[in-house]
C-alpha cells in the first residue's frame, strides 16, 4: 500500500477514535467515552491482572478483543501490519567490531545492519554515539564512514574503537540540528534511534543535500515538538499534541517481575498523591515534575511528605496515610484497565509520524520502503524506513 493511501486510512481511524486515546485515565478517573460505551468500560474494568498485562502488551491481540465492544476498530490491524525486512547478516570477522557494547545494544545495531543495503559513497552515522553501527557497516561494506555526535567523550570513545581495528572512521562533534555542511551528496545516511527533531533533520536537510539513501530507526517523535506536531507533509486533519507524540512510543519492553512491581508501585503512588492533592487543594488536575527515583524506593509516608513539600502542599496527617495510599491502588488498577484502547492506538500514531516521513522524502524524489528490522522486544522502536533516490 502506498503511503499516501495507509496514512489516509490511518487518519481517518484515529480521528474516528481520538476519543479513546487523546485523553489520559491517569489524569482523568473516567474519560468521557467510559460514559458512550459502558459495556466497554466494565469489562475492562472486570478484566484479571494477567489479561491486562496482555492486553496493555500485545496491540493485535488489544484491537481484537475491543473489536467485541467497538465495531470496526479492527481496520486497524492489517494498517498496522508491516513486514519484517529480509535480513542477511553483515560480513565481518570476528569480534573486535563489537568490544564494550552491551547486549541488548549490539542485537539492535545487527539487526538494523543486516537488513540495510550499501547505497552510497560512504556512510553517515547521524547522532551515532560512539559510532558503533557506523563501525560495523564501514567494515562490512568497506566504505569510509563518519559519525556525527554532539557528545565529546563519546566521539573520543568511538575514535579510540575505531583506532583499534584500524577504520577509516571519523566523529564529528557538531549538533544535528545546526550542522549545515552535513550531510553530504551522494552519503548513505543511517540513523538508529536519533530522536525526534534530530531525525527529522536529518531527512529533511540530507534530502536537500542529495543524500543518495537513508535508512532511518526513528524514535522519541515528541522530542522538538513544542504543542503540536508540525507535520513535514499535510494530510488528512489529524493533529497531535505533543502527548499524543509521546503516547506513540510508551511501549517498553516486557520487564522483569520485579521492575513491573516497582513500576505498579510508582503509578499507585502518583495516583494517591494526586487524589490527595485534589482533596486538600480542591483543584483540577495539574502536571507535576518528575518524581526521584530514590523517593519511590522509601516508605509511603516519606513520599507523600516529600511530594507534599516540594508541591507548597500543607503535610499529610499520619492517620489518613493508608487510606490515601489505598486510594492509589485502587486508581492504579483502574487506570490499567482503562489505558487499554488507549494502549492499542500507539502503533497507528507512531505509523502516521513515520508516513508523514516517508511522505515527505516521496516529495523529494525518494522510492521508500517500510519494515521492521527486529522483533519488538528487542526494541519496540523497530521501524526502519529506508528511502533511494527514484
Ligand atoms: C538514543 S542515542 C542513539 C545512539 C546510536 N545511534 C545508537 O543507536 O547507539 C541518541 C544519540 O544522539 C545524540 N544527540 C543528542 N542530541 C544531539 C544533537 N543535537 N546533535 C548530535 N547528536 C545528538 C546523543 O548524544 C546520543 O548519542
Amino acid at each position: 500500500m502506498r503511503a499516501a493511501e495507509r496514512r489516509r486510512q490511518l487518519d481517518a481511524e484515529l480521528l474516528a477514535h481520538r476519543d479513546l486515546w487523546h485523553p489520559q485515565p491517569f489524569r482523568e478517573a473516567r474519560p468521557a467515552w467510559c460514559e458512550r460505551w459502558p459495556a466497554l468500560t466494565a469489562a475492562l474494568l472486570a478484566l484479571d491482572d494477567a489479561d491486562v498485562a496482555h492486553l496493555n502488551d500485545d496491540t493485535p491481540a488489544a484491537l481484537r478483543w475491543l473489536a467485541a465492544y467497538l465495531p470496526d476498530v479492527d481496520v486497524l490491524l492489517p494498517l498496522i501490519d508491516i513486514p519484517l525486512a529480509a535480513r542477511v547478516p553483515p560480513p565481518v570477522p570476528g569480534e573486535r567490531w563489537a568490544w564494550e557494547i552491551p547486549g541488548r545494544k549490539r542485537s539492535q545495531i545487527e539487526a538494523f545492519a543486516g537488513a540495510v543495503q550499501p547505497g552510497g559513497e560512504g556512510v553517515i552515522d547521524w547522532c551515532g554515539g560512539k559510532g558503533h553501527l557506523g563501525r560495523l557497516l564501514g567494515l562490512a561494506w568497506q566504505q569510509p564512514v563518519h559519525t556525527l555526535e554532539i557528545d565529546a567523550a563519546l566521539c573520543g570513545e568511538g575514535e579510540q574503537l575505531a583506532r583499534r581495528i584500524g577504520l577509516n572512521h571519523r566523529f564529528l562533534e557538531r549538533d544535528a540540528l545546526a550542522v549545515a555542511d552535513w550531510p553530504r551528496q551522494g552519503q548513505h545516511a543511517v540513523a538508529l534511534h536519533a530522536c525526534g527533531n534530530l531525525h527529522r533533520r536529518l531527512l529533511e536537510h540530507g534530502a536537500g543535500a542529495g543524500v543518495s539513501r537513508f535508512d532511518v530507526a526513528p524514535c522519541c517523535y515528541y522530542r522538538g515538538v513544542e504543542t503540536h506536531y508540525q507535520p513535514l507533509v499535510a494530510s488528512g486533519s489529524l493533529q497531535l499534541t505533543r502527548d499524543d507524540t509521546r503516547l506513540a512510543v510508551t511501549e517498553t519492553v516486557t520487564a522483569t517481575p520485579r521492575l513491573t512491581r516497582q513500576r505498579d508501585q510508582g503509578i499507585a503512588w502518583k495516583l494517591a498523591f494526586t487524589a490527595w492533592r485534589a482533596q486538600v487543594s480542591d483543584s483540577p488536575y495539574k502536571t507535576f515534575k518528575p518524581v526521584p527515583a530514590p523517593w519511590l524506593r522509601g516508605s509511603f509516608a516519606d513520599f507523600l511528605a516529600r511530594m507534599a513539600a516540594r508541591e507548597g502542599l500543607p503535610p499529610p496527617e499520619a492517620r489518613h496515610l493508608a487510606s490515601i495510599e489505598a486510594t492509589g491502588w485502587q486508581r492504579q488498577r483502574e487506570v490499567l484497565r482503562l489505558s487499554i484502547p488507549r494502549h492499542a492506538f500507539r502503533r497507528a500514531l507512531e505509523l502516521w509520524l513515520v508516513l508523514d516521513l516517508a511522505q515527505y522524502l516521496e516529495t523529494c524524489g525518494y522510492a521508500h520502503r517500510l519494515a521492521t528490522f527486529c522483533d519488538r522486544h528487542l526494541t519496540p522502536r523497530n521501524l526502519l524506513l529506508s528511502a533511494w533516490r527514484s
